[in-house]
């Protein structure tokens, strides 16, 4: 087969290596915006462009021709590229412009759960003037104020974190809308997050380990949000979750799905990543992403043991209920070396070399660039490891020896994966249930 993928971060390298690592693949091709060496080196093209030129994306498919295409990142899906390629007759693995709206707005989703009666939703607003705002903010109590579309993860202000006062967040509110035409105010949720992403392939739901992510910079949750440090999992479910948090979330997904496939006529194909929140009572919903998590990607795909390939084609024909999918049960950390200054004040452009790997972890290029000089940091996350054992101790040692091998202007969470940091997020929920 003849496979085509979009994207070139370390999600995007994990997902080319998995799809190379398949008897199926005879070719890959990929259209990327640097050259990530690790994704050059699997690809028989290899081809660095604009991905938000969509014309650029078709000419390059349709001269190619592959069999179907994967799709890494969210802009591309929002700017509709699965409906472009699908006019030249290439399938995708990945959801078309409408349907990924369930990631580009954030209204569009608050609102497809109230419709259908999906739990999960908290005390929400949709505005489009700003009469009643701050009322309706002060009745909440503490509040998320959500721009409508992709703002390349800024779009989200949190009370606490991005401000203080209900009225500094009524007026951000104000400039969305001024932005967008419309804003999402919501209740905020207190609780312990985690991922669930599931392979969807229109009716048929399979759900991917439960993960947690890292957002702040600095060790012990401090410091600016990013998009993402790294990431783990354990053998089995999450320490801070029960066995029905996890149904709760699965069922979520799985009633939206459906919902999606009734209101907008066809049905949603690709990643279904709910990004949920364990709470005093329950689950809720903090938000949809259309596609693999970035670094999320690293654990999910490493802990895969069914041929990617067919997962995608299974995906695209609707018969994901046909394959037995598995992922191996173990732990995996995930730890991002990122530079200087992320994500406020990259740096840019520095050279950076690595040590060699220890046994038991795989490294993925993300924000890099090959150049004469060698190996260049691109600004954002540079480089992911991932370590992978029976334990996540061993699995955060692995990780750790890795990610302290990089020799540039980078820093790192040394506290990811590790058991203090864990004890503390099953104690908060302890705390909160008990
Ligand atoms: N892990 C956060 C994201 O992929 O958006």
């Amino acid at each position: 087969m003849k496979i085509l993928l979009i994207g070139n971060g370390a999600r995007e390298h994990i997902m080319a290596e998995k799809l190379s690592e398949s008897p199926k693949c005879d070719e890959l091709f990929v259209f990327a915006s640097s050259i990530n060496p690790g994704i050059r080196d699997l690809a028989s093209i290899y081809h660095v462009g604009d991905l938000g030129d969509m014309d650029a994306i078709k000419e390059f498919a349709d001269k190619n021709r592959p069999d179907f295409a994967v799709i890494g990142p969210e802009n591309p899906i929002a700017d509709g590229v699965v409906d472009i390629l699908e006019e030249i007759g290439i399938p995708s693995a990945s959801p078309t412009k409408n349907l990924g709206q369930l990631e580009s707005s954030k209204s569009f989703t608050r609102e497809l759960l109230a419709k259908y009666d999906i739990p999960g939703n908290p005390d929400f607003k949709t505005f489009t003037s700003e009469v009643g705002m701050l009322e309706y903010a002060k009745e909440l109590g503490e509040i998320v104020v959500k721009a409508d579309g992709l703002k390349g993860g800024k779009g989200v202000h949190v009370q606490g974190d991005h401000f203080e006062t209900i009225e500094e967040g009524v007026e951000y509110a104000k400039q969305c809308m001024e932005e967008d035409g419309h804003v999402v105010i919501e209740e905020k949720f207190i609780g312990q997050e985690f991922s669930l992403m599931s392979f969807v392939d229109g009716e048929h739901v399979v759900d991917m380990p439960p993960i947690q992510d890292h957002k702040r910079a600095f060790e012990g949750d401090t410091g600016p949000n990013t998009g993402g440090m790294g990431t783990y999992n354990y053998p089995g479910n999450l320490p801070f979750l029960t066995e029905q948090d996890l149904k709760d979330a699965h069922e979520i997904n799985v009633k939206v799905t459906a919902a999606l496939k009734e209101e907008l006529g066809r049905p949603f194909k690709g990643i279904m990543y709910g990004g949920f929140i364990a709470v005093k009572d329950g689950v809720r919903l903090i938000e949809y992403n259309a596609r693999f998590g970035d670094p999320e990607a690293m654990n999910a795909l490493a802990l895969l043991e069914t041929d990617y390939v067919d997962i995608c084609q299974a995906t695209i024909d609707g018969t994901l209920d046909k394959l037995d999918i598995k992922f191996a049960k173990k732990a995996t950390v995930c730890k991002y070396a990122v530079p200087d200054g992320y994500p406020t004040n990259p740096r840019k452009g520095d050279v950076f070399t690595i040590k060699p790997l220890p046994t038991g972890v795989k490294m993925y290029f993300a924000s890099v660039n090959e150049t004469e000089e060698g190996l260049v940091m691109g600004g954002s996350r540079t480089v992911a490891f991932v370590g992978m054992a029976d334990s996540i101790e061993e699995a955060e040692k692995l990780a750790q020896t890795a990610v302290e091998g990089v020799d540039g202007p980078v820093f790192y969470r040394k506290d990811i994966g590790t058991k203090e940091l864990i004890q503390k997020r099953v104690e908060m929920m302890e705390e909160l249930r008990n």
